[in-house]
């Protein structure tokens, strides 16, 4: 076991590239499985959820080689084999096995997926999508001889469900028309990234369209990680620094970014940069409120993180509309002195944070919503179950000691 000890208080000043998008290069490395050739991946993250991922694809057989980034996936040659509980326990995105494997193999016998906790995760609508292209499910295990086209409606925006159903699409007979479909930048990349490899697919504003043609390998760049780059404009406020944050397409976090300008801080927005200033341009004493959606909305993988930077200044409420239950980090942030108030389907935060802490990071984004705490407070914390961190932040401890944090990472 290790933790993280965090002397915090001291301004981040700086620059830091962000990495290859986690939530993207664990989409396409399943998605990878549909191509009968070589896929090679660039700018993947070193993070513990793909190498779980590409655990999972090597046991049916794909080969691949990781290095500085660059992922090379053969799948020339798979055998459909049940997917291994304790992997898929690790990670949500093991649900794109589901897609992937009856795509490839028209079997795929249903496990216990995992990814953080932080509230109910059912695969229904995963399911109810690879009925409509064929499957059948007899005794947990989803069967299609063969996938053919169909029409798929989802009734909720899900990400997983939408990747799945291109996936299962891109090699169906006949075409497949997405309703309902989420519009995350990830899952425009899981169809540029079919597209590149031969398929011909259109989105319209309500409908995805999957014409199957062959599929060919392909070479392809994965985007940078929106989520990592809005957790760094939140580490480098909370502390009262300035930092740059290169390689993030910034159209994908406008919404993330307004709420920050609401709050008054200062913003230099570029294509792919935002220089982040703790300095207020304007004074607002309006309550600030967060309500987390699916994209374009504000994004629900960073809702924990704009909890602490809400504490630091005027506080203010958070809603999720994407995962209700998603509160649970606030337990780990009262250890801060962060105070919350729950009210139905909502949280007030109050202002002020005011001491350093022990805790164990309680869910991927609630980890860093603890970095964030602890790097804001002057003093020591500590913040244990560390791997929970690295399932999704590559070099975090490298990237956030360049920027002049005093952070280590102790064995116990
Ligand atoms: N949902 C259903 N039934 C389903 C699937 C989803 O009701 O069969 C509901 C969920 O309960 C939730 C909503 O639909 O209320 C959205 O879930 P979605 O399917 O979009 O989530 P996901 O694909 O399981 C991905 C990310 C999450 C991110 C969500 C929402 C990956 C590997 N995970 O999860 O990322 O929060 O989309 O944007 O891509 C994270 O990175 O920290 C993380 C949790």
């Amino acid at each position: 076991m290790d933790k993280f000890v965090i002397n915090g208080g001291k301004r981040l000043f700086g620059e830091i590239e962000v990495s290859g998008s986690k939530n993207a290069a664990l989409a396409l490395i399943f998605a990878s499985l549909a191509i009968e050739g070589k896929t090679v991946l660039f700018g993947v993250p070193d993070i513990g959820d793909v190498r779980v991922a590409l655990d999972m694809i090597k046991s049916l057989g794909a080969n691949v080689e990781l290095e500085g980034g660059r992922l090379e996936i053969d799948s020339t040659d798979l055998k459909y084999s049940p997917p291994d509980p304790a992997l898929a326990s690790k990670i949500r995105a093991s649900t794109y096995l589901l897609g992937a494997s009856l795509a490839r193999f028209g079997s795929f016998e249903l496990t216990t997926f995992g990814g953080c906790s932080f509230s109910s995760r059912p695969i229904d609508l995963h399911i109810s999508a690879a009925e409509a292209l064929g499957a059948t499910m007899s005794e947990s295990t989803l069967f299609a001889h063969h996938l053919h086209g169909g029409k798929i409606s989802l009734a909720k925006s899900s990400v997983g469900t939408t990747v799945n159903s291109i996936i299962m699409a891109t090699r169906a007979t006949g075409t497949t028309e997405i309703y309902g479909f989420a519009k995350e930048p990830h899952v425009l990349t899981v169809i540029s990234f079919f597209r590149a490899a031969g398929a011909d697919i259109s989105i319209e504003s309500e409908k995805i369209t999957v014409r199957p043609k062959p599929l060919h390998s392909l070479c392809f760049k994965v985007i940078g990680d929106m989520i990592e780059a809005g957790t760094y404009i939140v580490f480098a406020l909370i502390t009262g620094g300035a930092v740059n944050i290169k390689g993030v397409r910034t159209e994908e976090l406008s919404s993330f970014l307004s709420i920050i300008r609401e709050m008054g801080y200062t913003l230099n927005v570029g294509k792919s940069t935002v220089f982040a200033l703790a300095e207020k341009a304007v004074a607002n004493n309006d309550p600030i409120c967060v309500n987390a959606l699916p994209y374009p909305g504000f994004p629900t993988d960073l809702q924990p993180l704009i909890a602490p930077l809400l504490a630091s200044s005027l506080g203010g409420t958070i809603t999720d509309s994407v995962w209700q239950g998603r509160f649970g980090y606030l337990d780990a942030l009262a250890k801060f002195g962060i105070t919350s108030t729950r009210s139905g389907g909502s949280v007030l935060i109050n202002r002020g944070i005011d001491r350093p802490a022990s805790v164990d990071a309680p869910d991927l984004r609630g980890g860093a919503a603890c970095i964030a705490a602890a790097l804001s407070v002057r003093g020591v914390s500590e913040i244990y179950s560390t791997s929970i961190v690295f399932r999704g932040y590559e070099d975090i401890i490298e990237k956030l000691t360049s920027l002049g944090a005093d952070i280590k990472l102790i064995q116990c």
